[in-house]
């Protein structure tokens, strides 16, 4: 009972340092992309054969569209690409994928890619993969912002609590994140799970993404199993 209080129900990871991998290497940016999608491979086993049960990744942030056009369709490239390749694996070891973001900005080719890995892995019920691509905390917060004002327009007598709030968010019914870890040596949140992370216990690590694999993230699982979470109020 210990032992699974202390393994947190979701992990979320801001995948951070492909470029750099890659640099170190002389190779092209975009291998370090392809490295890192072996660690998302291992991280994802290792995830579930500890007990987790949301694993979610920021894998391309709004902000990432501003780089360079070849890189950002390397990077969409490998999505489909890795999508593809992973679909059976994922349904034979009963992950359920789901990607939140601004689906608009993807391609009308990725999206029905994305339904229908989705579709395919629904019944998965070991853990929950969750994919952030094209997404950012404050678009996210604007856009649950417009529907809470829909709706308080409909009906002057709603008054919209914090959890109202949260159902409109593309994150609505996902346990908010116990663990964020963040790769890379970088020590921000890069416009990631802003509303969501507020009583989340972060880690950070200076392994570069495509190095971090099982053995950094049960580190960084043993680093949450000692802090001490209290919400504001005094431990009795
Ligand atoms: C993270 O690695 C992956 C994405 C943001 C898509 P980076 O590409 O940011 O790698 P660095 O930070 O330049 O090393
Ligand atoms: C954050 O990494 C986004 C993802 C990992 C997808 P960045 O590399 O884009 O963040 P900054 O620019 O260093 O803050
Ligand atoms: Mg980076």
């Amino acid at each position: 009972m210990e032992n699974q209080t202390r393994i947190p129900q979701h992990i979320s990871i801001i995948m951070d340092g492909n470029g750099r991998w890659a640099k170190l290497r002389g190779k092209n940016r975009v291998e370090g992309h392809i490295e890192g999608v072996r660690s998302v491979r291992e991280v994802v086993r290792a995830a579930a054969d500890a007990g987790v049960r949301y694993l979610s990744l920021y894998a391309f942030s709004e902000e990432n569209w501003n780089r360079p056009e070849q890189e950002v369709s390397a990077l969409m490239e490998l999505f489909a690409k890795s999508l593809l390749g992973e679909k059976q694996d994922l349904i034979e070891n009963g992950v359920h994928l789901r990607v939140l973001g601004n689906r608009a900005r993807l391609s009308a080719k990725l999206n029905a890619l994305i339904d229908e890995v989705e579709e395919a892995t629904e019944a998965g019920a070991r853990i929950t993969l969750i994919l952030f691509v094209s997404y950012s905390g404050q678009w996210d917060i604007l856009q649950a912002s417009k529907k809470i004002a829909a709706k308080m327009a409909a009906d002057p007598a709603f008054v919209p609590s914090a959890d109202d709030f949260s159902a409109q968010l593309v994150t609505a019914g996902v346990p908010d994140p116990d663990l964020l870890i963040r790769t890379s040596g970088e020590e921000r949140l890069s416009n990631y799970l802003l509303w969501q992370c507020a009583y989340t216990e972060f880690v950070f690590t200076d392994t570069l993404w495509p190095d971090f694999r099982k053995e950094a993230l049960m580190e960084a699982i043993a680093c949450y199993a000692q802090r001490d979470r209290r919400y504001g109020k005094i431990k009795t």
